[in-house]
Protein backbone atom coordinates (compact mmCIF):
# COMPACT_ATOMS: atom_id res chain seq x y z
CA UNK A 1 0.00 0.00 0.00
CA UNK A 2 1.17 3.51 -0.79
CA UNK A 3 1.52 5.97 1.82
CA UNK A 4 -0.75 8.80 2.05
CA UNK A 5 0.45 12.16 0.96
CA UNK A 6 1.55 14.27 4.13
CA UNK A 7 -0.52 17.21 2.67
CA UNK A 8 -3.55 15.13 2.54
CA UNK A 9 -2.76 13.90 6.18
CA UNK A 10 -2.69 17.24 7.60
CA UNK A 11 -5.87 18.33 6.28
CA UNK A 12 -7.82 15.25 7.86
CA UNK A 13 -5.56 15.74 10.93
CA UNK A 14 -7.20 19.18 11.29
CA UNK A 15 -10.62 17.67 10.43
CA UNK A 16 -10.10 14.85 13.87
CA UNK A 17 -8.89 18.08 15.92
CA UNK A 18 -11.78 20.12 14.64
CA UNK A 19 -14.24 17.34 16.18
CA UNK A 20 -12.33 16.84 19.45
CA UNK A 21 -13.05 20.62 19.89
CA UNK A 22 -16.46 20.34 18.88
CA UNK A 23 -16.70 17.38 21.29
CA UNK A 24 -15.47 19.05 24.10
CA UNK A 25 -17.85 21.80 23.79
CA UNK A 26 -20.59 18.83 23.22
CA UNK A 27 -19.66 17.33 26.63
CA UNK A 28 -20.10 21.00 28.33
CA UNK A 29 -23.96 20.13 28.60
CA UNK A 30 -26.51 17.18 29.05
CA UNK A 31 -28.56 17.86 26.51
CA UNK A 32 -25.72 17.56 23.50
CA UNK A 33 -23.31 15.07 25.39
CA UNK A 34 -24.45 12.49 23.08
CA UNK A 35 -23.38 14.36 19.99
CA UNK A 36 -20.15 15.53 21.78
CA UNK A 37 -19.58 11.75 22.38
CA UNK A 38 -20.29 10.31 18.61
CA UNK A 39 -17.69 13.93 17.43
CA UNK A 40 -15.54 12.50 19.77
CA UNK A 41 -15.04 9.20 18.63
CA UNK A 42 -15.24 10.13 14.45
CA UNK A 43 -11.90 12.35 15.77
CA UNK A 44 -10.14 9.81 17.03
CA UNK A 45 -11.83 7.26 13.99
CA UNK A 46 -10.17 9.35 11.72
CA UNK A 47 -7.08 10.14 13.56
CA UNK A 48 -6.25 6.28 13.76
CA UNK A 49 -6.95 5.64 9.83
CA UNK A 50 -4.98 8.67 9.07
CA UNK A 51 -1.88 7.81 10.84
CA UNK A 52 -1.83 4.10 9.97
CA UNK A 53 -2.52 5.21 5.82
CA UNK A 54 0.89 7.50 6.49
CA UNK A 55 3.16 4.74 7.95
CA UNK A 56 5.99 3.58 6.81
CA UNK A 57 4.82 -0.33 8.50
CA UNK A 58 1.24 -1.36 8.75
CA UNK A 59 1.76 -4.38 10.39
CA UNK A 60 3.02 -4.11 14.10
CA UNK A 61 0.21 -0.88 13.99
CA UNK A 62 -2.54 -3.32 13.22
CA UNK A 63 -1.44 -5.51 15.59
CA UNK A 64 -1.07 -3.28 17.96
CA UNK A 65 -5.04 -1.56 17.46
CA UNK A 66 -6.33 -4.72 17.17
CA UNK A 67 -4.64 -5.94 20.66
CA UNK A 68 -5.82 -2.51 22.38
CA UNK A 69 -9.10 -2.84 20.61
CA UNK A 70 -9.90 -6.15 22.45
CA UNK A 71 -8.14 -5.02 26.05
CA UNK A 72 -10.59 -1.88 25.57
CA UNK A 73 -14.05 -3.88 24.41
CA UNK A 74 -13.88 -6.00 27.22
CA UNK A 75 -12.54 -3.61 29.84
CA UNK A 76 -15.43 -1.41 29.12
CA UNK A 77 -17.84 -4.21 28.95
CA UNK A 78 -16.82 -5.74 32.87
CA UNK A 79 -16.27 -2.00 34.41
CA UNK A 80 -18.80 -1.16 37.19
CA UNK A 81 -19.65 2.94 36.88
CA UNK A 82 -18.24 3.18 40.16
CA UNK A 83 -15.14 1.87 39.20
CA UNK A 84 -14.72 4.45 36.33
CA UNK A 85 -12.15 6.66 38.24
CA UNK A 86 -10.29 3.90 39.20
CA UNK A 87 -9.91 2.97 35.48
CA UNK A 88 -9.54 6.40 34.12
CA UNK A 89 -6.11 6.43 36.65
CA UNK A 90 -5.07 3.42 35.19
CA UNK A 91 -5.60 4.35 31.64
CA UNK A 92 -3.54 7.45 32.11
CA UNK A 93 -0.62 5.46 33.50
CA UNK A 94 -0.28 4.09 30.11
CA UNK A 95 -0.61 7.92 28.60
CA UNK A 96 2.24 8.18 30.82
CA UNK A 97 4.36 4.97 29.91
CA UNK A 98 3.92 5.59 26.29
CA UNK A 99 5.43 9.45 26.60
CA UNK A 100 8.64 7.95 28.72
CA UNK A 101 9.34 4.98 26.49
CA UNK A 102 8.97 7.20 23.53
CA UNK A 103 10.97 9.66 24.96
CA UNK A 104 13.73 6.95 25.65
CA UNK A 105 13.03 5.66 21.49
CA UNK A 106 13.50 9.56 20.18
CA UNK A 107 16.37 9.69 22.27
CA UNK A 108 18.27 6.42 20.99
CA UNK A 109 17.58 7.09 17.51
CA UNK A 110 18.99 10.81 17.05
CA UNK A 111 19.33 10.51 13.21
CA UNK A 112 15.47 10.09 12.72
CA UNK A 113 14.76 12.78 14.55
CA UNK A 114 17.64 15.34 15.18
CA UNK A 115 17.63 14.47 19.29
CA UNK A 116 20.85 16.13 19.49
CA UNK A 117 19.19 19.60 19.12
CA UNK A 118 19.06 21.51 22.25
CA UNK A 119 15.40 21.83 21.27
CA UNK A 120 14.70 18.26 20.96
CA UNK A 121 16.49 17.14 24.38
CA UNK A 122 14.14 20.09 26.17
CA UNK A 123 11.16 18.46 24.50
CA UNK A 124 12.20 14.74 25.29
CA UNK A 125 13.16 16.20 28.73
CA UNK A 126 9.90 17.32 29.45
CA UNK A 127 8.19 14.24 27.98
CA UNK A 128 9.52 11.84 30.05
CA UNK A 129 9.33 13.86 33.54
CA UNK A 130 5.89 14.21 33.24
CA UNK A 131 5.44 11.14 31.78
CA UNK A 132 6.83 9.42 34.19
CA UNK A 133 5.10 11.58 37.32
CA UNK A 134 1.49 10.26 35.00
CA UNK A 135 2.60 6.78 35.12
CA UNK A 136 3.78 6.42 39.10
CA UNK A 137 0.85 8.99 39.79
CA UNK A 138 -1.52 7.48 38.10
CA UNK A 139 -0.90 3.88 39.48
CA UNK A 140 -0.89 4.92 43.15
CA UNK A 141 -4.15 6.64 42.38
CA UNK A 142 -5.51 3.80 41.07
CA UNK A 143 -4.47 2.00 44.29
CA UNK A 144 -5.86 3.98 46.46
CA UNK A 145 -9.26 4.42 44.85
CA UNK A 146 -9.28 0.73 44.55
CA UNK A 147 -8.42 0.38 48.18
CA UNK A 148 -5.24 -1.78 47.88
CA UNK A 149 -2.30 -1.56 49.53
CA UNK A 150 -1.47 -0.07 53.31
CA UNK A 151 -1.79 3.57 53.75
CA UNK A 152 1.87 5.28 53.77
CA UNK A 153 2.78 8.49 54.84
CA UNK A 154 6.18 10.37 53.79
CA UNK A 155 7.03 13.28 56.66
CA UNK A 156 7.02 16.56 55.23
CA UNK A 157 5.56 16.22 52.11
CA UNK A 158 5.58 19.81 51.52
CA UNK A 159 9.47 20.20 51.39
CA UNK A 160 9.93 16.82 49.81
CA UNK A 161 8.02 17.66 47.11
CA UNK A 162 9.23 20.90 46.28
CA UNK A 163 12.95 19.93 46.39
CA UNK A 164 12.49 16.90 44.43
CA UNK A 165 10.58 19.27 41.86
CA UNK A 166 13.83 21.66 42.12
CA UNK A 167 16.06 19.01 41.05
CA UNK A 168 14.16 17.13 38.45
CA UNK A 169 13.49 20.86 36.84
CA UNK A 170 17.87 21.45 36.97
CA UNK A 171 18.72 17.30 35.70
CA UNK A 172 16.03 18.57 33.24
CA UNK A 173 17.95 21.92 32.17
CA UNK A 174 21.68 20.04 32.20
CA UNK A 175 20.42 16.77 30.04
CA UNK A 176 19.09 19.47 27.79
CA UNK A 177 21.83 22.06 27.50
CA UNK A 178 24.82 19.32 28.26
CA UNK A 179 24.02 16.70 25.83
CA UNK A 180 24.97 14.16 28.06
CA UNK A 181 22.70 11.00 27.61
CA UNK A 182 23.46 9.70 30.88
CA UNK A 183 21.04 12.11 32.90
CA UNK A 184 18.25 11.27 31.12
CA UNK A 185 17.79 7.83 33.30
CA UNK A 186 18.45 10.00 36.07
CA UNK A 187 16.01 12.19 35.25
CA UNK A 188 13.22 9.18 34.59
CA UNK A 189 13.60 7.52 38.17
CA UNK A 190 13.25 11.15 39.79
CA UNK A 191 9.92 12.19 38.20
CA UNK A 192 8.92 8.29 39.06
CA UNK A 193 9.61 9.25 42.70
CA UNK A 194 7.51 12.86 42.15
CA UNK A 195 4.79 11.18 40.92
CA UNK A 196 4.98 8.88 43.65
CA UNK A 197 4.87 11.47 46.44
CA UNK A 198 3.14 14.26 44.95
CA UNK A 199 0.05 11.38 44.80
CA UNK A 200 1.46 9.78 48.62
CA UNK A 201 -0.13 12.63 50.74
CA UNK A 202 -3.55 13.23 48.95
CA UNK A 203 -6.52 11.10 50.05
CA UNK A 204 -9.98 11.21 50.83
CA UNK A 205 -12.63 13.42 49.04
CA UNK A 206 -9.24 15.60 47.25
CA UNK A 207 -8.59 12.12 45.23
CA UNK A 208 -11.53 13.27 42.65
CA UNK A 209 -8.98 16.37 41.90
CA UNK A 210 -6.13 14.35 42.07
CA UNK A 211 -7.53 11.91 39.22
CA UNK A 212 -8.60 15.29 36.95
CA UNK A 213 -4.89 16.34 37.74
CA UNK A 214 -3.53 13.20 36.31
CA UNK A 215 -5.58 13.38 33.21
CA UNK A 216 -4.87 17.10 32.68
CA UNK A 217 -1.19 15.66 33.10
CA UNK A 218 -1.64 12.72 30.38
CA UNK A 219 -2.46 15.33 28.20
CA UNK A 220 0.74 17.53 28.18
CA UNK A 221 2.84 14.24 28.28
CA UNK A 222 0.76 13.90 24.99
CA UNK A 223 1.71 17.12 23.71
CA UNK A 224 5.10 17.03 24.35
CA UNK A 225 4.94 13.63 22.43
CA UNK A 226 3.46 15.26 19.49
CA UNK A 227 7.07 17.63 19.75
CA UNK A 228 9.16 15.15 19.54
CA UNK A 229 7.33 13.26 16.80
CA UNK A 230 6.46 16.23 14.96
CA UNK A 231 2.55 15.40 15.19
CA UNK A 232 0.46 18.65 14.73
CA UNK A 233 -2.52 16.25 15.92
CA UNK A 234 -1.03 14.76 18.81
CA UNK A 235 -0.06 18.64 20.43
CA UNK A 236 -3.19 19.66 19.65
CA UNK A 237 -5.44 16.78 20.95
CA UNK A 238 -2.62 16.72 24.05
CA UNK A 239 -3.61 20.64 24.81
CA UNK A 240 -6.80 20.05 24.80
CA UNK A 241 -6.99 17.06 27.72
CA UNK A 242 -4.55 19.17 29.17
CA UNK A 243 -6.12 22.42 29.36
CA UNK A 244 -9.36 21.18 29.86
CA UNK A 245 -8.43 18.40 32.88
CA UNK A 246 -6.41 21.74 34.45
CA UNK A 247 -9.89 23.83 33.80
CA UNK A 248 -11.45 21.00 35.53
CA UNK A 249 -9.55 20.20 38.37
CA UNK A 250 -9.65 24.01 39.02
CA UNK A 251 -13.20 23.86 38.90
CA UNK A 252 -13.37 21.01 41.53
CA UNK A 253 -11.18 22.67 43.87
CA UNK A 254 -13.22 25.40 43.84
CA UNK A 255 -16.70 23.89 44.51
CA UNK A 256 -15.11 22.06 47.64
CA UNK A 257 -12.99 25.19 48.71
CA UNK A 258 -9.35 23.19 48.25
CA UNK A 259 -6.45 25.33 46.99
CA UNK A 260 -5.55 23.61 43.75
CA UNK A 261 -2.29 24.64 44.60
CA UNK A 262 -2.27 22.83 47.87
CA UNK A 263 -3.35 19.55 45.82
CA UNK A 264 -1.14 19.74 43.07
CA UNK A 265 2.00 19.76 45.79
CA UNK A 266 0.42 17.26 47.59
CA UNK A 267 -1.25 18.79 50.31
CA UNK A 268 -4.40 17.46 51.60
CA UNK A 269 -6.77 18.55 54.32
CA UNK A 270 -6.66 16.89 57.68
CA UNK A 271 -6.95 13.59 58.12
CA UNK A 272 -9.81 11.84 59.85
CA UNK A 273 -9.85 13.25 63.74
CA UNK A 274 -13.13 13.67 64.41
CA UNK A 275 -14.16 9.97 64.63
CA UNK A 276 -13.61 9.75 68.18
CA UNK A 277 -15.70 12.87 68.61
CA UNK A 278 -18.58 12.05 66.81
CA UNK A 279 -18.77 8.41 68.00
CA UNK A 280 -19.42 10.29 71.25
CA UNK A 281 -22.32 11.56 69.65
CA UNK A 282 -23.52 7.90 68.43
CA UNK A 283 -23.26 6.65 72.02
CA UNK A 284 -25.27 10.03 73.16
CA UNK A 285 -28.23 9.68 71.08
CA UNK A 286 -29.82 7.18 68.87
CA UNK A 287 -30.75 7.77 65.43
CA UNK A 288 -34.82 7.32 64.51
CA UNK A 289 -35.40 4.45 62.21
CA UNK A 290 -38.36 4.54 60.11
CA UNK A 291 -39.62 2.22 57.52
CA UNK A 292 -39.94 2.04 53.40
CA UNK A 293 -44.16 2.70 54.83
CA UNK A 294 -43.17 5.70 57.09
CA UNK A 295 -41.22 7.32 54.25
CA UNK A 296 -43.93 7.21 51.74
CA UNK A 297 -46.57 8.86 54.33
CA UNK A 298 -44.09 11.38 55.12
CA UNK A 299 -43.24 12.09 51.15
CA UNK A 300 -46.85 11.73 50.18
CA UNK A 301 -47.86 14.13 52.97
CA UNK A 302 -45.43 16.74 51.19
CA UNK A 303 -45.74 19.87 49.33
CA UNK A 304 -42.21 20.28 48.31
CA UNK A 305 -39.79 17.60 47.70
CA UNK A 306 -35.60 17.63 47.19
CA UNK A 307 -34.29 14.56 46.47
CA UNK A 308 -30.48 14.27 47.07
CA UNK A 309 -28.48 11.09 45.20
CA UNK A 310 -25.32 10.35 46.08
CA UNK A 311 -22.84 7.60 45.46
CA UNK A 312 -25.58 4.44 47.11
CA UNK A 313 -27.72 5.42 44.25
CA UNK A 314 -25.43 4.89 41.66
CA UNK A 315 -23.97 1.28 43.64
CA UNK A 316 -27.71 0.12 44.48
CA UNK A 317 -28.46 0.92 40.44
CA UNK A 318 -31.72 2.93 42.17
CA UNK A 319 -32.17 5.55 39.60
CA UNK A 320 -35.28 4.13 38.04
CA UNK A 321 -37.22 3.75 41.23
CA UNK A 322 -35.84 7.56 42.65
CA UNK A 323 -37.54 8.83 39.44
CA UNK A 324 -40.97 6.76 39.96
CA UNK A 325 -40.99 7.44 43.72
CA UNK A 326 -40.29 11.85 41.96
CA UNK A 327 -43.52 10.71 39.16
CA UNK A 328 -46.05 9.44 41.43
CA UNK A 329 -45.48 12.72 44.07
CA UNK A 330 -45.68 15.09 40.98
CA UNK A 331 -49.12 13.24 40.79
CA UNK A 332 -50.22 14.24 43.85
CA UNK A 333 -49.11 17.74 43.05
CA UNK A 334 -46.01 17.99 45.31
CA UNK A 335 -42.74 19.91 43.75
CA UNK A 336 -40.16 17.76 43.18
CA UNK A 337 -36.71 18.74 42.46
CA UNK A 338 -33.26 17.23 42.28
CA UNK A 339 -30.05 18.45 44.06
CA UNK A 340 -26.54 17.34 42.39
CA UNK A 341 -23.53 18.14 44.49
CA UNK A 342 -20.69 18.46 42.38
CA UNK A 343 -18.36 15.40 44.03
CA UNK A 344 -21.39 13.28 44.44
CA UNK A 345 -20.92 9.62 43.22
CA UNK A 346 -17.04 8.21 42.30
CA UNK A 347 -16.92 10.88 39.36
CA UNK A 348 -17.73 14.41 37.82
CA UNK A 349 -21.17 14.29 36.66
CA UNK A 350 -21.95 10.86 38.00
CA UNK A 351 -25.49 11.80 39.43
CA UNK A 352 -26.10 13.73 36.35
CA UNK A 353 -25.50 10.65 33.90
CA UNK A 354 -27.56 8.13 36.28
CA UNK A 355 -30.28 10.82 36.30
CA UNK A 356 -30.20 11.38 32.61
CA UNK A 357 -30.26 7.57 32.07
CA UNK A 358 -33.34 7.33 34.43
CA UNK A 359 -35.12 10.28 31.71
CA UNK A 360 -34.77 12.99 34.38
CA UNK A 361 -35.79 16.15 32.89
CA UNK A 362 -32.71 18.58 32.83
CA UNK A 363 -34.81 21.37 34.20
CA UNK A 364 -35.23 19.21 37.77
CA UNK A 365 -31.98 19.09 38.05
CA UNK A 366 -30.44 21.89 40.58
CA UNK A 367 -26.99 22.58 41.28
CA UNK A 368 -25.62 23.28 44.96
CA UNK A 369 -25.12 26.76 44.42
CA UNK A 370 -28.93 27.28 42.82
CA UNK A 371 -30.50 25.31 45.29
CA UNK A 372 -29.00 25.06 48.71
CA UNK A 373 -30.96 28.17 49.65
CA UNK A 374 -34.12 26.39 48.88
CA UNK A 375 -34.10 23.63 51.63
CA UNK A 376 -34.94 25.62 54.53
CA UNK A 377 -38.51 26.36 52.47
CA UNK A 378 -38.91 22.43 52.05
CA UNK A 379 -40.85 19.83 54.05
CA UNK A 380 -39.12 16.94 52.89
CA UNK A 381 -35.76 15.75 51.65
CA UNK A 382 -34.67 12.60 50.14
CA UNK A 383 -31.14 11.76 50.59
CA UNK A 384 -30.72 8.88 48.76
CA UNK A 385 -27.02 7.00 49.40
CA UNK A 386 -25.49 9.96 49.69
CA UNK A 387 -23.03 10.78 52.94
CA UNK A 388 -20.02 12.97 53.00
CA UNK A 389 -21.74 15.28 50.77
CA UNK A 390 -24.55 16.18 53.21
CA UNK A 391 -22.29 16.12 56.01
CA UNK A 392 -21.80 19.32 58.29
CA UNK A 393 -18.96 18.53 59.78
CA UNK A 394 -17.14 20.15 56.72
CA UNK A 395 -18.15 23.62 58.10
CA UNK A 396 -18.20 22.51 61.69
CA UNK A 397 -15.54 20.54 62.36
CA UNK A 398 -11.75 22.17 61.39
CA UNK A 399 -10.30 18.61 61.67
CA UNK A 400 -11.81 16.55 59.61
CA UNK A 401 -11.04 15.50 55.80
CA UNK A 402 -13.66 17.54 54.89
CA UNK A 403 -13.70 20.53 56.21
CA UNK A 404 -14.21 23.55 53.76
CA UNK A 405 -15.99 21.51 51.18
CA UNK A 406 -19.50 22.95 50.29
CA UNK A 407 -22.09 20.44 51.23
CA UNK A 408 -25.59 20.55 50.60
CA UNK A 409 -27.83 22.04 53.43
CA UNK A 410 -30.70 19.48 53.62
CA UNK A 411 -30.95 19.57 57.11
CA UNK A 412 -32.34 22.95 56.88
CA UNK A 413 -35.29 21.02 55.25
CA UNK A 414 -38.39 20.37 57.77
CA UNK A 415 -37.68 16.58 57.78
CA UNK A 416 -35.17 14.27 56.00
CA UNK A 417 -35.27 11.09 55.17
CA UNK A 418 -31.38 8.98 54.87
CA UNK A 419 -31.98 5.99 52.59
CA UNK A 420 -28.59 3.71 53.31
CA UNK A 421 -27.93 0.32 54.04
CA UNK A 422 -25.75 1.41 58.03
CA UNK A 423 -25.26 4.27 59.95
CA UNK A 424 -21.73 3.78 58.40
CA UNK A 425 -19.40 6.41 57.08
CA UNK A 426 -18.82 7.18 53.51
CA UNK A 427 -15.99 8.06 51.13
CA UNK A 428 -14.38 9.90 53.43
CA UNK A 429 -14.22 7.82 56.59
CA UNK A 430 -16.59 10.70 58.62
CA UNK A 431 -19.37 9.94 60.95
CA UNK A 432 -22.31 11.98 59.55
CA UNK A 433 -24.19 13.79 62.95
CA UNK A 434 -27.24 14.35 61.10
CA UNK A 435 -28.21 10.66 61.19
CA UNK A 436 -28.90 11.63 65.14
CA UNK A 437 -30.37 14.81 64.67
CA UNK A 438 -34.55 15.02 65.60
CA UNK A 439 -35.61 15.98 62.08
CA UNK A 440 -33.73 13.00 60.54
CA UNK A 441 -35.47 9.70 59.74
CA UNK A 442 -32.66 6.96 58.88
CA UNK A 443 -34.61 4.35 56.84
CA UNK A 444 -32.23 0.80 56.08
CA UNK A 445 -31.67 -1.14 53.26
CA UNK A 446 -30.64 -1.32 49.89
CA UNK A 447 -31.13 2.09 48.33
CA UNK A 448 -33.01 0.11 45.27
CA UNK A 449 -35.27 -2.44 47.06
CA UNK A 450 -35.98 0.63 49.76
CA UNK A 451 -36.74 3.46 46.84
CA UNK A 452 -39.49 -0.18 45.23
CA UNK A 453 -41.09 -0.14 48.13
CA UNK A 454 -41.68 3.39 48.70
CA UNK A 455 -42.51 3.95 45.30
CA UNK A 456 -44.89 0.62 45.79
CA UNK A 457 -46.36 2.55 49.20
CA UNK A 458 -47.02 5.15 47.00
CA UNK A 459 -48.91 3.69 44.43
P1 LIG B 1 -20.40 8.83 50.18
O1 LIG B 1 -20.11 9.90 51.13
O2 LIG B 1 -19.32 7.91 49.77
O3 LIG B 1 -21.63 8.02 50.81
C1 LIG B 1 -22.27 7.03 50.09
C2 LIG B 1 -23.14 6.27 51.05
O4 LIG B 1 -23.88 5.36 50.26
C3 LIG B 1 -22.37 5.46 52.05
O5 LIG B 1 -22.36 6.08 53.31
C4 LIG B 1 -23.07 4.10 52.05
O6 LIG B 1 -23.61 3.88 53.35
C5 LIG B 1 -24.22 4.28 51.07
N1 LIG B 1 -24.42 3.11 50.21
C6 LIG B 1 -23.48 2.35 49.58
N2 LIG B 1 -24.07 1.37 48.91
C7 LIG B 1 -25.40 1.50 49.11
C8 LIG B 1 -26.52 0.78 48.67
N3 LIG B 1 -26.43 -0.32 47.89
N4 LIG B 1 -27.76 1.19 49.07
C9 LIG B 1 -27.88 2.26 49.88
N5 LIG B 1 -26.85 2.98 50.32
C10 LIG B 1 -25.61 2.61 49.94
O7 LIG B 1 -21.02 9.40 48.82
P2 LIG B 1 -21.47 10.87 48.42
O8 LIG B 1 -22.31 11.48 49.48
O9 LIG B 1 -22.01 10.73 47.04
O10 LIG B 1 -20.13 11.69 48.40
C11 LIG B 1 -19.12 11.42 47.45
C12 LIG B 1 -17.79 11.21 48.16
O11 LIG B 1 -16.90 10.57 47.26
C13 LIG B 1 -17.15 12.51 48.55
O12 LIG B 1 -16.40 12.35 49.73
C14 LIG B 1 -16.25 12.80 47.35
O13 LIG B 1 -15.18 13.67 47.64
C15 LIG B 1 -15.76 11.40 47.05
N6 LIG B 1 -15.33 11.20 45.67
C16 LIG B 1 -15.98 11.83 44.67
C17 LIG B 1 -15.55 11.67 43.38
C18 LIG B 1 -16.27 12.46 42.33
S1 LIG B 1 -15.45 13.20 41.20
N7 LIG B 1 -17.56 12.57 42.39
C19 LIG B 1 -14.49 10.77 43.08
C20 LIG B 1 -13.86 10.06 44.14
C21 LIG B 1 -14.31 10.30 45.44
P3 LIG B 1 -23.95 2.39 53.85
O14 LIG B 1 -22.70 1.60 53.72
O15 LIG B 1 -24.43 2.59 55.23
O16 LIG B 1 -25.03 1.89 52.93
Amino acid sequence: MTQMPSQLAQFLYLIAASCFILSLKGLSSPKTARLGNILGASGMAIALVVSLLSSRSYECAIIAIALGGVAGLLVAKRIKMTALPQLVAAFHSLVGIAAVLISWVTLRSPQLLNASSVQMRVEIGIEALIGAITFTGSILAFCKLQGLGKKLFIPNPNIVNATLSVICVLVLLVFSLSGVDFLFWILVPLSLALGVCLVLPIGGSDMPVVVSLLNSYSGWATAATGFTLGNYLLIITGALVGSSGAILSYIMCKNMNRSIFKVVFGQTAGQAGTLQGLSSIKNEKSAKIGTPEDAAFMLANASSVIIVPGYGMAVAQAQMSVFEIAELLRAREVKVRYAIHPVAGRMPGHMNVLLAEAKVPYEDVFELDDINGDFSLTDVTLVVGANDITNPAAYNDPQSPIFGMPILRVENSHTVLFVKRSLGTGYAGVDNELFYRENTMMVIGDARKVCEDIAKELK
